[in-house]
């Protein structure tokens, strides 16, 4: 039941065929932590869950030290106790494998599992993530406190899954840099090139005297005089994904032998962090499952007072990272293993949400294609590093501002029910990120100011203005499936890649890119042909030449097609020389006035789109819109700004959601009548949303 409830089709755990003990309907939870609460209160916790409507609980990600006092001495009594107290409440539970935090006397035993950062600084324990995801002991530790607990915990009636691990990467130090990953790194290079000779060419050695006569001399990018070898760089990043991805791997075998009727996930917070490729770390797990604060966002805006961030772009930053994680399984629906409750923050607090903006987050996350969400956490605690990090319980065990919101959510999706949280996502549109990009750009931006990252966020922020649904697709994705690609910042492109954007322009897509396109190969080379290398035909231009922007400001003048307002040139331009491709867009000062800046090329039946100019928002807004336009995607309906509206479907059935993310009431026009599934009441020719306010109409 739990399976069909959860929406996941056929996973290796259904298969089992076994029906998972008390199991809840839906993955309606929150994140408990009994180890660090009086077991006195277990017993009311798990009734105050109840009278929330809480299915499940994730549980014991953090309590390596209780569960393995001394190496190899277990005692799960406690958690068996928590277990039982919960599951006589109805409440199930994922637990999850604590290896994000080691107990001391393991640190003090095996001291040479640490970290070292990129300065090469050995990290030390006394926070969490400090240990390095190649080393052999710890990966022998990690596994064998899994592995206990596997065994103790797989008949156990009430534990449905378990999350491996807590938010891989995600630390003050998000790669690491010692012995053992050097011997690690060699070792996957080894296997990766096959001979030095194949390595020594690909990366380009002979710069700078770097030929390599053994593997064992390869060293890792740590401070060294001068930059490294980009190849090597960016073949390190790789590696670094790769040993976390394998370090998870590691317990999830174990689970799957162990534990065969439980699902196994694990957290991550996606976007914008990008040191694991997640579409590897989730290959092999039963569903995407992530983190989502929202309130960093506005954090983020404070200290990073030039970035993408601005107030009107956070909801967008949300949903990116909503979209991206149903896109990662290609579609099937996730779930958010953490969901901000309330004010959040280790030294200092994020802003309160607002009346309502938990409920809304909860839906926003649903009308992206999750299905299941828990909150983090039940309690606020008293000690530890986290005392700032508000639950749905204050310190003083009072309801927090955001209990009811959250009890209203959780009543309001069980009342949406199975059918709609596993229902489809449609798209007609996506928008390539690509982990080698991103991981390049930073190695060698070009322009001090260029952020891969940055520019998948302003386009998508751009696209997902016009509620049409956007997928976030790999570089290496079938593209049949839409009708308009956006691809920024293409900076490493495959011959594979360039292959599939041929054909997909070819049968009539719309392929939508910007500057620095196809400068380097896999290798991190610089392509030996004009630009943009192997997309040349395709483009129909080449660039006659790339010009980083610092003080001489660049103008753009657009064509009727784009009519508008002449733009600004941030801090980028490729001046493009068309062979066949139309121009759109002319920049109109200095040395390239009246040179092309925007082109469209018709190829086959389709279109392709250079934009070599970094446009302002505004600017780039209106472009990306009516290239969205063009090609055909169409938006259900007119709504506000401010207001979000996305599609879930499942065969002829469809649910529209309408979010407003602006703090005063909005009206939207709607085409025919529609009656709102979390009121039960009926609307034609226009709706109103309170502020935060949620519709789900059908
Ligand atoms: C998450 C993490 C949790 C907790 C929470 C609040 O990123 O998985 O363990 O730390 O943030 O800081």
């Amino acid at each position: 039941m739990v399976l069909s409830a959860a929406g996941i089709r056929f996973p290796i755990w259904a298969q089992a065929g076994t029906s998972v003990a008390g199991a809840a309907r839906l993955l309606l939870g929150v994140d408990y932590y009994p180890d660090q609460t009086p077991e006195a209160l277990w017993e009311e916790d798990s009734r105050m869950m109840a009278e929330v409507g809480f299915t499940n609980v994730r549980i014991a990600e953090f309590a390596w030290a209780l569960m393995e006092p001394a190496e190899g001495k277990f005692d799960f009594a406690w958690l068996r106790r928590a277990v039982e107290i919960l599951h006589k409440h109805n409440i199930s539970v994922i637990l999850g494998t604590p290896s994000a935090a080691p107990p001391p006397w393991l640190m003090v035993r095996y001291p040479d599992v640490v970290e070292v950062n990129a300065q090469g600084e050995r990290l030390h324990p006394g926070g969490r993530r400090f240990t390095c995801p190649t080393n052999q002991v710890y990966r022998r530790l990690s596994l064998s406190i899994a592995n206990a607990m596997a065994r103790e915990f797989a008949d156990t009636t009430g534990v449905i899954g378990w999350q491996i691990d807590n938010e891989l990467t995600l630390s003050s130090s998000q790669r690491c840099y010692c012995n053992f990953c050097q011997a690690g790194f060699q070792a996957w290079l080894r296997s990766k090139y096959g001979s030095l000779d194949n390595l020594n060419k690909s990366w380009g050695t002979v710069f700078w005297s770097q030929t390599y006569t053994d593997f064992s001399q390869i060293p890792v990018p740590l401070p060294s005089g001068g930059d490294p070898n980009p190849g090597l760089a960016l073949d390190y990043d790789r590696y670094q994904s790769y040993a976390n991805v394998s370090f998870q791997e590691e317990q999830l075998v174990m689970l799957r032998k162990t534990c065969p009727h439980h699902f196994v996930t694990t957290n991550n917070v996606g976007l914008p962090l990008d040191t694991i490729d997640l579409r590897s770390l989730y290959e092999k797990l039963d569903f995407v499952a992530f983190d989502n604060y929202p309130g960093f966002f506005e954090m983020l805006l404070h200290q990073e007072a030039n970035g993408p961030i601005s107030p009107d772009t956070i909801p967008a930053n949300i949903a990116l990272g909503h979209d991206f994680a149903r896109s990662i399984k290609g579609g099937k629906p996730f779930m958010i293993m953490e969901e901000q409750s309330g004010k959040a923050g280790q030294r200092t607090f994020s802003p309160q949400p607002e009346k309502g903006q938990v409920r809304l987050w909860t839906h926003q996350a649903v009308a992206h294609g999750a299905m299941g969400v828990n909150y983090f956490r039940w309690d606020t605690a008293t000690f530890g590093a986290e005392e700032y990090w508000h639950g749905i319980l204050n310190h003083d065990r009072s309801k927090s501002p955001g209990y009811v919101e959250i009890k209203q959510a959780v009543g309001e999706l069980k009342a949406l029910g199975p059918e709609v949280l596993n229902s489809n996502y449609a798209a007609d549109a996506a928008l390539v990120f690509d982990y080698d990009c991103s991981w390049a750009v930073k190695i060698q931006p070009g322009h001090h100011a260029l952020s891969y990252m940055a520019q998948v966020t302003s386009w998508y922020g751009a696209i997902s203005a016009s509620h049409t649904g956007i997928d976030v697709i790999a570089p290496g994705a079938d593209l049949a499936p839409y009708k308009i690609v956006f691809a920024p910042v293409v900076y490493v492109l495959s011959e594979a890649q360039a292959s599939k954007i041929k054909s997909f322009v070819q049968g009539g897509g719309m392929f939508v890119t910007n500057f620095r396109l196809g400068v380097k190969t896999e290798s991190s080379q610089i392509v030996r042909t004009p630009l943009p290398g192997p997309l040349r035909d395709v483009m129909g231009v080449t660039v006659a030449d790339y010009v980083p922007i610092y003080s001489a400001k660049q103008g753009v003048k657009f064509s009727s097609a784009f009519a508008g307002p002449d733009g600004q040139c941030g801090i980028w331009a490729d001046i493009l020389q068309p062979s066949g491709a139309e121009v759109l867009g002319s920049y109109t000062s200095g040395e390239h006035a009246g040179e092309a800046a925007i082109t469209m090329n018709s190829f086959g039946k389709g279109k392709a789109v250079y934009i070599g100019a970094d446009l302002d928002a505004g600017s780039l807004s209106r472009v990306l819109r009516t290239l969205s336009a063009m090609s055909g995607v169409k938006q259900p309906f007119d709504v506000p700004p401010g207001v979000e509206l996305t599609l879930r479907k499942s065969g002829d059935k469809q649910w529209i959601f309408l979010l407003n993310h602006t703090s005063v009431a909005q009206t939207v026009s709607i085409p025919k009548p529609l009656t709102d599934l979390l009121t039960k009441e009926a609307y034609s020719g226009t709706i109103e949303l309170r502020g935060y306010g949620v519709r789900v109409l059908s």
